[in-house]
């Protein structure tokens, strides 16, 4: 599949099912049953900072910064849906911020050098591009800016229970490896009525990516967060699989 088909794939998904997602994967939560920025504390004192996400969704992330006093909002989303959805989320709640519906793979018209943070949560692994993506946010971003993202443990599509995880039924009692860890081609997924195409990037491409983009990585989380509200339920199998291996991962790293 050509990038541009994963694209338009991937846009028309979100365009018809914004309001589904409607902030579900949004700040303070970097992921289910994983520690949240209440925990982990990555961002600091972002009063008065500027800031751009890419991948905004529906804008909660971005309304979360203006209540701690960021000060200066932007967004870029693929998805004019989503970005509508933002737009109201924050008007309803007196903030404003910059909203682009542009692919995060190209040349956006933001200021160079000009942003304290760029941050993502459960963004950054749908672009075509890994590479591209990284030299540009690090190019919208001062020296010693901050980049900060959330995305799918590579090993979570790779390690399954061997049962119907949909039915919470088990085939027996074990984690298994479906798929190699190692296979970074893309794949179709359907979801809901429709279609999404994602692929599963190791770990090592997200941190030599960022070398070569210039970054240094402060901080790599990579754990669960088996007391959480949605891990109430010890025997819940997407709790139980999250007790044995990370389900996201979060990265922090610094603009040399
Ligand atoms: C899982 S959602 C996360 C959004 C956000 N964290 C929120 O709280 O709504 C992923 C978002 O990435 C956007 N997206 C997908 N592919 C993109 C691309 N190539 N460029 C820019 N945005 C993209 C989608 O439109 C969607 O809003």
């Amino acid at each position: 599949m050509r990038n541009e088909e994963i694209i338009e794939t991937n846009r028309e998904y979100w365009n018809k099912h914004a309001d589904q997602w409607f902030g579900t994967t949004a700040l303070p939560k970097y992921g289910v049953r994983f520690p949240t920025e209440d925990d982990l504390h990555l961002f600091g004192d972002v009063n008065g900072t500027k800031m751009l996400e890419m991948c905004c969704g529906s804008g909660h992330s971005l309304l979360y910064n203006a209540a701690k006093g960021a000060g200066e909002l932007w967004g870029i989303d693929l998805s004019q849906s989503q970005l509508d959805n933002a737009a109201k989320l924050l008007g309803d709640n007196g903030y404003s911020a910059k909203l682009i519906c542009a692919k995060m793979e190209e040349d956006i018209d933001v200021p160079k050098s000009y942003f304290d943070y760029v941050y993502s949560i459960y963004g950054i692994g749908w672009t075509t591009d890994l590479q591209g993506t990284f030299d540009k946010i690090a190019s919208y971003l001062k020296k010693d800016g901050i980049f900060i993202f959330s995305w799918h443990h590579t090993l979570y599509y790779c390690i399954a229970w061997s049962c119907d995880e949909r039915q919470n039924i088990l085939i027996d009692d074990k984690l298994v490896m479906t798929k190699s860890y190692l296979d970074e081609s893309y794949f179709k997924m359907p979801v809901d009525d429709s279609e999404i195409v994602l692929c599963n990037r190791k770990i090592s491409t997200y941190i030599n990516a960022l070398a070569k983009a210039g970054f240094v990585v402060e901080q790599f989380v990579e754990e669960s967060d088996t007391d959480s509200e949605e891990a109430a339920d010890k025997t819940d199998l997407k709790t139980r699989k999250a007790e044995m291996l990370p389900i996201s991962f979060c990265i922090k790293a610094r603009k040399l």
